[in-house]
């Protein structure tokens, strides 16, 4: 079976600092995987070089059997690679509501929206119910036309979240979507991330240093230390590993 994504042999650098050496990963069709890592490991240089922020030095990244290093953002968005950011990047100024509308857009429209941010026709009816149900599914209702700075911090990363799951990605790259949140709303996100991966059929990449969230969403996981792949495997198994507990939950060697 073709993997989902395959990445092949990644290095980048910057400056003199290795974020990435070598790093080989798979994601199946459907699959949850953790990535996961001390500070500094490589973990979202590795989700910029798959989204298409950065381009690696040396390696190639394969999705959906197809070559992509090279594909510029969109076009990796168009295929069905979608992603959330560490630090949220919402806009100000704008309704959750409006969040979602625009993302809807740009999925289901000519491509074009950004010559046309006026965007004088609205949306239709299948993309305003689109918005409607992705709302609803994200427990957002009551906030739809709140701008962005009136909402918590728990609410802000569902907006990303809904704003990446509208464009109906096949694979779904999560950075830290626990970041900030405190125990009551990362179990809510776990709960929400839950019910999604039970109803839909995408695969998700999950970057999270928070173990509780990273066990109640995966069964396999993928550990970067120092841009190596250290260990991967059974999530059980991973964290058990010596190297792993000492890289990632800070205990002596
Ligand atoms: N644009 C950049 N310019 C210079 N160095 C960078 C840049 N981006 C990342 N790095 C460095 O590359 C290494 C990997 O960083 P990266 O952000 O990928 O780690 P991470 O695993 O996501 O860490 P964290 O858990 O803190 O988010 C770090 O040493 C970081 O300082
Ligand atoms: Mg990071």
């Amino acid at each position: 079976m073709t993997a989902l994504l395959e990445v092949s042999g990644v290095s980048k650098r910057f400056g003199g600092i290795r974020a990435l050496e070598d790093v080989s990963l798979e994601v199946l069709s459907g699959e949850a995987v953790g990535l996961i890592g001390p500070n500094g490991a490589g973990k979202t240089t590795l989700f910029d070089c798959v989204s298409g922020v950065s381009q690696p030095e040396r390696g190639a990244i394969y999705y959906q059997g197809r070559r992509i290093d090279r594909l510029p953002i969109h076009r990796r968005a168009r295929l069905g690679i979608g992603r959330t950011f560490q630090r949220l990047e919402l806009f100000t100024g704008m309704t959750v509501r409006e969040h979602l509308a625009v993302a809807e857009r740009e999925h289901s429209g000519d491509g074009r929206l950004w010559k046309d941010l006026a965007w004088r026709g609205g949306l239709t009816s299948e993309e305003t119910d689109s918005v409607e149900a992705m709302l609803k599914e994200l427990h957002l209702e009551s906030v739809a036309e709140s701008p962005i700075e009136a909402l918590s911090l728990g609410q802000g990363r569902l907006v990303e979240l809904g704003r990446a799951l509208i464009q109906e990605p096949a694979l779904l790259l999560l950075d830290e979507p626990s970041s900030g949140l405190d125990s009551r709303e990362s179990a809510e996100l776990a709960a929400v991330l839950n019910q999604i991966r039970a109803t839909r059929n995408e695969a998700v990449l999950l970057v999270e240093h928070d173990i509780d969230l990273v066990q109640a969403i995966v069964s396999r996981a993928v550990v970067l230390d120092f841009g190596r792949v250290i260990a991967s495997g059974p999530l059980d198994d991973v964290l058990r590993e010596g190297a792993v507990r000492t890289a990632y939950l800070g205990e002596p060697a």
